[in-house]
Order: C-alpha cells, then structure tokens, then sequence
C-alpha cells in the first residue's frame, strides 16, 4: 500500500529523478537538467525539508512528491544566495525565465507567502495520491499557523489544474503562460 511520510535525506535521489521526468526531462541535455532541479526542486529539499513530504510504494521507495517553501521572503533570499548564481551561469534564456518565475510567486506573497511544487510519478497519477500529499502539507502549514499556500502551474496543463480544483484551490490569476492558484484553510478545523 501506498503510504504519505515526511520526506528523508534518502528520498533525495528518486524524488529529482521524478522531477526530472514529469518535466520531461530525463533525456535532455544537462543544462536543461541543472535548471529544472535548481528552479523546483533542490532548493525546498535541501532548505527546508520539514516542509516536504513523500508518497511511498511496499518498499519505502518515494513515488511522488510535495515540496514547499513557506516563506517567501526567506526562499527568496535564500534562492538568490545559492541557486540563482548557478541559474545565471547556465544562459541569458535560464537568468530571465528564474526571475519570471521568481516575480510569479512573488506577486502572491503577502496573501499567501507558502508556494509549493508536487509531482506524482506517472504509474501512480489518479490514484488518490497527489491528494493525500496536499493534506499533509496543509496540516504542517496548518501546525505553523499558516492560513493558505499558493502555487504557479502551466496554463495549458488541465491535468493539474482540475486536481486543483478537485481539491479546493481556487485561481488568483491566469496568464498566457501561467495559472497561480491557491488553496485558503479558513474555516477548516485544524
Ligand atoms: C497533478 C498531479 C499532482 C495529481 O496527483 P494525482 O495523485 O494524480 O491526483 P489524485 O488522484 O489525488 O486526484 C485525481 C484528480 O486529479 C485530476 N487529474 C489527475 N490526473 C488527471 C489526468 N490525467 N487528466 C485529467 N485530470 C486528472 C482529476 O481531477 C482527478 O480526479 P478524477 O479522477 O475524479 O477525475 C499528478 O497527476 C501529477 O504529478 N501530474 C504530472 C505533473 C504535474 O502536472 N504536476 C503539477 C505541476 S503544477
């Protein structure tokens, strides 16, 4: 049976490598690699991983993910120390699409200063998974007095965003390129 557990130094490997191939990136150049795993995925493992959480198959190996930063300010101060010198490095493209991503999150900050990042691997999507992962990051959101958290998908991707919706986020703002989304725990017991 599958299992939701909070997320250990040795999940670190399976939880990059299922970063890597919802993005569809397994196969791509380096670059493109480096970016993805600085961009969404090492810096919550590494700085904050009382804020993550892992899905898990018999034999304790992660099959999917929940990644969050809890304070802006803090990831972003902490992101732009550590990671976005190695972004900067990569290309001129990777330098302006960080700072995109950077201004979508932090539009958002003062109403909902949490963002997060989940990836379920494909063999186990629909299977109630994704959703479990949410209600443990919002009860450790929760814990730490946080009333929301927030995230930024593709627009294109009706996959995510029905899941979303399916459990409760509501949407802030929709662009071209971007959905921002969030999910309010006003009202709900703790
Ligand atoms: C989006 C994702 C996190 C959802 O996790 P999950 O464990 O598959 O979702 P759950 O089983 O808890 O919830 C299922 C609901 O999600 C939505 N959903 C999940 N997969 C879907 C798909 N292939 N097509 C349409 N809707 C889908 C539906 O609303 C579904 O409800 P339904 O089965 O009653 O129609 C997961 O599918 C995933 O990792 N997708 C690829 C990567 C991704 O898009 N990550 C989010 C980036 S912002």
């Amino acid at each position: 049976m599958d299992a939701i557990r909070p997320y250990q130094e040795k999940d670190k490997e399976r939880v990059r490598q299922i970063c890597l191939k919802n993005a569809d990136c397994q196969y791509a150049p380096d670059d493109t690699k480096k970016y993805i795993l600085l961009m969404y995925c090492d810096y919550y493992i590494e700085q904050e991983p009382d804020n993550c959480f892992v899905a898990v198959d018999g034999n304790d190996n992660a099959v999917g993910y929940i990644i969050c930063a809890e304070n802006y300010e803090k990831y972003a101060k902490t992101f732009r120390e550590l990671y976005l010198p190695q972004v900067d490095r990569i290309s001129l493209k990777r330098f302006v699409d960080a700072r995109l991503d950077l201004l979508s999150h932090s539009m958002f900050k003062n109403a909902y200063p949490a963002h997060f990042h989940i990836d379920i691997d494909e063999a186990y999507q629909r299977r109630g998974i994704g959703s479990l992962l949410v209600t443990a990051l919002k009860l450790q959101l929760k814990k730490k007095k946080l009333s929301g958290m927030m995230l930024v998908c593709g627009a294109d991707n009706q996959q995510a965003i029905n899941f979303y919706e399916k459990n409760g986020f509501k949407t802030l703002l929709t662009t071209k390129v971007g959905r921002a989304m969030a999910l309010d725990f006003d009202g709900e017991k703790a």
